[in-house]
């Protein structure tokens, strides 16, 4: 059997997560590591929280701490939110742990010995005051070409030309707003061109979607260039190679590794850390990222080009599920204008499965995507409830009511029965075909889809009416509508776990839906005949008729509360 390395993207801890970051990255990986976990598949699902980097040291300047005292209290409060979204991680670590920090630092000297590094001097913005070299953006003062006071070093905001710091006029530090001097600095740069051959074979012969192999294809197209490894920040791994003392390397250098790193420390803490191996150098190993589009080249291009220059036998990206953007109300996500939801704010409104759900069927899989209320509540009210829920409760309190809570032995069967009893027993491979071509909305769509067929066939053959007059009828009729309730739970258990738990249970199944290879039993009816259930409940509950209108006010007011309980790094001023 291939093994699985499951891989999300790991999340900035400078910032909660907001709705789009969950669904373009770490709840998609989990539905997909959840469907395989089902069907049997051997997984290992990994992320972090990425907490280096020159922003969150600034912050710790600013506040007078030190910056891990930040990140600890972020990383708790964000790991545990992903575990109330109930987010399967195997290993949800962070840049800061040993295992991590030690593993970068030798596969960085590896590289170093393989020829891949060497370094170079360069000229760039230092705060004598802060004692430290500063971002581009970092540095402010005036364009030279429009003669805006504000302009970073990067970009001036109001003419919207690209700048190189030391073009400012009057340069000066945005920390602390003082002058701002050029000073010589030594860096090491990871020699991509020594690669570009061989990424540009790879890239071709690789079996990543489109989207990705394109965006690639076109940047290897430019020609690599070499890209600096090391900072002069002291907030970081510290930099391995000989003369590089005082230095860290690059946030998206390491964070890459975290997918490694994150999996050795799994093994180690399972007592076995050599297992590790036997997912990353076995080339059968099946690897699958799931990131947003601003994350392409450092996962289809620079990664691929990390793991090859090490001289080990890493297995290369086997598929990367890069997301459009979500938007909100028509916007990008922004902190800054106070402008969508965040992971913590909405939980204050409803639990986890609701925006699960609703997040899924608004996965931005091939073009930007628009959040509305008016689409969240047809989501919830419609798919949610009037289909599947609606389905689920008519069967399981008709079953209850008049066949004594028991799965009869089906009678004769008629066209009608066997084509519905074909479409419940078909729909686990018609959902596994769309998940493993990472079209996870499409999946969820055939999820729904089963449950609008179950009620049409209820709608159509009427047990209700037959129960007394052709008992045997009736009985192939509940005998399948129970079956495909049974179905609806497997399926719907990558989406929405802990309801599809809570139905499982009504269906007086036997400890969890979350089994290993119930994917493939749910491919032929799970409950025999004389199988008792349990007293039905409401799987979902609707929204009020005013949710769509109110909605911005109960956020705002939930904003209030979670930031009072948000850990300082996170909360905004
Ligand atoms: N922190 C980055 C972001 O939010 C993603 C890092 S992905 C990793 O865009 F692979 F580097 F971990
Ligand atoms: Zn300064």
């Amino acid at each position: 059997m291939a093994k699985w390395v499951v891989a999300s993207a790991w999340p900035y801890v400078n910032n909660v997560p907001h709705l789009g970051n969950l669904i373009g990255s770490i709840l998609s990986a989990d539905v997909f590591a959840r469907y395989l976990r089902l069907r049997g598949e051997d997984v290992v699902f990994v992320s972090g929280s990425d907490e280096h980097g020159t922003p969150i040291e600034i912050e710790a300047i600013k506040r007078g701490v030190h910056p891990k005292e930040l990140t600890d209290q972020a990383h708790e409060y964000v790991s545990k939110l992903f575990q109330e979204y109930m987010i399967s991680f195997d290993n949800y670590t962070r840049t800061e742990s040993e295992t991590h920090k030690r593993f970068v630092q030798g596969f960085f000297m590896r590289l170093y010995e393989n020829g891949y590094i060497f370094d170079q001097y360069d000229t760039l913005p230092y705060c004598p005051r802060d004692k430290m070299f500063l971002p581009d953006r970092f540095v402010v003062g005036t364009c030279p070409y429009c003669g805006y006071p504000k302009a970073h070093g990067d970009q001036c905001d109001n003419c919207g030309r690209l700048l190189h710091p030391t073009e400012l006029i009057n340069p000066r530090c945005a920390i602390c707003g003082g002058p701002v001097e050029f000073r010589k600095t030594r860096h090491w740069f990871f020699d991509l061109p020594k690669l570009q051959g061989r990424i540009l074979e790879w890239l071709k012969n690789s079996s990543l979607p489109a989207n990705v192999k394109n965006y690639s294809l076109n940047w290897v197209a430019e020609g690599l260039k070499p890209r600096s490894v090391t900072r002069d920040n002291k907030w970081g791994i510290p930099a391995p190679f000989p003369g590089a003392e005082g230095k860290t390397i690059y946030v998206w250098f390491e964070a890459l590794l975290g997918y490694i790193s994150a999996t050795i420390e799994y093994f180690e803490k399972l007592g076995e850390p050599d297992r590790w191996k036997t997912y990353w150098f076995d080339q059968e190993t099946k690897t699958v990222y799931f990131i947003g589009k601003d994350n392409i080249p450092f996962h289809a291009i620079i990664f691929p080009a990390m793991l090859m220059a090490s001289g080990e036998p890493y297995t290369l990206p086997w598929y990367i599920s890069a997301t459009e953007y979500l938007m909100y109300e028509g916007e990008q996500f922004s902190k800054s204008r106070r402008h969508g939801i965040w992971i913590d704010e909405a939980l204050e409104l409803l639990p986890a499965d609701y925006w699960r759900f609703a997040l899924i069927k608004m996965r931005p899989e091939t073009k930007d995507t628009n959040f509305t209320w008016e689409e969240f509540y047809r989501i919830v009210n419609s798919d949610m409830n009037d289909d599947i829920g609606n389905y689920v409760h008519r069967v399981l309190k008709f079953l209850y009511s008049r066949f004594n809570a028991t799965v009869p032995e089906p009678g004769p069967a008629t066209r009608e029965d066997e084509e519905f009893m074909e479409y419940y027993t078909t729909a686990p491979d018609r959902v596994a075909k769309h998940l493993e071509s990472f079209r996870l909305k499409q999946a969820l769509e055939e999820v729904i889809e089963l449950a609008r067929r179950g009620n049409q066939y209820l709608n159509a053959r009427a047990p209700w009416e037959k129960a007394k007059m052709a008992p045997a009828e009736a009985a192939t009729i509940m005998y399948n509508a129970v079956n495909s309730v049974a179905t609806l739970a497997v399926l719907l258990a990558p989406f929405v776990p802990a309801a599809a738990d809570r139905l499982w249970r009504m269906l007086g199944l036997e400890g969890t839906v979350h089994r290993a290879g119930v994917w493939l039993e749910a491919k032929k009816p799970l409950l025999k005949p004389g199988h008792r259930i349990s007293r039905p409940e409401p799987l979902f509950s609707k929204l009020p008729p005013d949710f769509a209108e109110k909605a911005e006010a109960m956020i705002a007011e939930a904003r209030r509360r979670v930031m009072e309980k948000r850990p300082p790094l996170l909360r905004w001023q």
